[in-house]
């Protein structure tokens, strides 16, 4: 069977646990796709001393990879806006289907990039860009999808939660434990974007979009941050049975669909109020099948990449079945994309 030839783009905590998990699970993932992946060409400015790649093909130009002729799929791990921007639509103009980890791409740049892909009749996939691995944006897509969506709510920046876990538990400094999020490759490039809810803002963006049909409206979302949490903040609310937890909250309401990420005191007895580290968590309530609860890492390499591969298959058997039902991906979420309903 023909394989599926994957150049990886950026090869940072997220691209080095990718190539990980595709190179130790290959034969059970050709399994799952009916064919092997394979990791044709990796663009990276540096290697990553975790993976290796002695038998790799590197090259430091990612746009390289974007127009490699031999390349099926494009998997941007590279993060950020502009450059991400320009290399996806590089990609897709090459006709290459695209799987991206880039939330904040996606929230800002989506409806450009997913028209782009809509005209070339490629698939952009980004399962990745919300909850590290836990796969909430299928399971809104596609086990929801009969459900008129009433609200989502929950913990979606990893970084966060596990600041305020170690702070409560452990008395530590907001500092010092920022400082073991960033070691352990949990938080962003720039870690204002945990810490102010930048990062949350953009996944509840894109949670937003699929889950109630808008579009992706990244600047309507009211954002607050953790990083004037004090100890005593934590304290007080321990007190008086609280726990703060930062959360990403989107409902419905008589003038829309309402968007906010912010620090929330949360009763000690509710599910949310345990998930600690840097665990995720998101409740949805569907009309039909009343709530419903994803849990899981939120952050991390191979979490983080157990997602990206999970798209890199869904995108090989879309190839090999010329499926394709992710590529029309607003009139997918039955949005005129023009329309402004936030
Ligand atoms: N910095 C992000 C977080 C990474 O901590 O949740 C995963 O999106």
């Amino acid at each position: 069977m023909k394989p599926v030839r994957v150049g990886i783009c950026g090869l940072g905590t997220v691209g080095g646990g990718t190539f990980n998990v595709l190179t130790r699970n290959a034969d059970e993932i050709a399994r799952r796709a009916g064919r092997p992946i394979v990791i044709e060409q990796i663009g990276a400015r540096r290697d990553n001393p975790l993976c290796d790649l002695s038998s790799a093909k590197v090259t430091r130009d990612i746009f390289e990879v974007a127009r490699n002729p031999d390349i099926d799929v494009v998997v941007e791990l590279i993060g950020g806006y502009e450059v991400a921007r320009q290399l996806v639509l590089e990609a897709i103009s090459h006709g290459k289907h695209v799987v991206t980890a880039n939330k904040a791409l996606i929230a800002v740049h989506g409806s450009e990039i997913f028209r782009a892909a809509a005209e070339r009749g490629v698939i952009v996939a980004f399962e990745a860009a919300v909850a590290g691995g836990i796969p909430v944006i299928k399971s809104l897509r596609e086990g929801l999808g009969a459900n008129r969506i009433q609200w989502l709510a929950g913990i979606i920046n990893g970084t966060g939660n596990y600041i305020l876990t170690h702070m409560r538990d452990e008395g530590r400094t907001f500092e010092d434990v920022l400082a073991e999020a960033q070691a352990l490759g949990y938080a962003e490039a720039d870690p204002t974007f945990d810490i102010e809810g930048i990062d949350a803002a953009h996944k509840l963006t894109i949670l937003a979009s699929i889950a109630f049909g808008v579009p992706l409206q990244f600047d309507k979302t009211y954002t607050e941050g953790i990083s004037r949490i004090t100890s005593e903040d934590i304290e007080q609310a321990d007190n008086l049975g609280y726990i703060i937890k930062h959360l990403g909250i989107a409902r419905r309401t008589d003038g829309g669909v309402e968007l906010r990420v912010h620090p929330t005191l949360i009763p000690k007895t509710r599910l949310l109020a345990n998930v600690h580290g840097v665990k995720n968590a998101i409740e949805v309530m569907g009309d039909a099948v009343g709530p419903t609860l994803y849990y899981g890492a939120g952050a991390g390499a191979e979490p983080t990449a157990s997602a990206v591969v999970a798209d890199i298959l869904d995108v090989a058997r879309d190839i090999a079945t010329e499926h394709n039902y992710r590529t029309p991906y607003l009139a997918f979420i039955g949005i005129d994309d023009d329309q402004d309903r936030l």
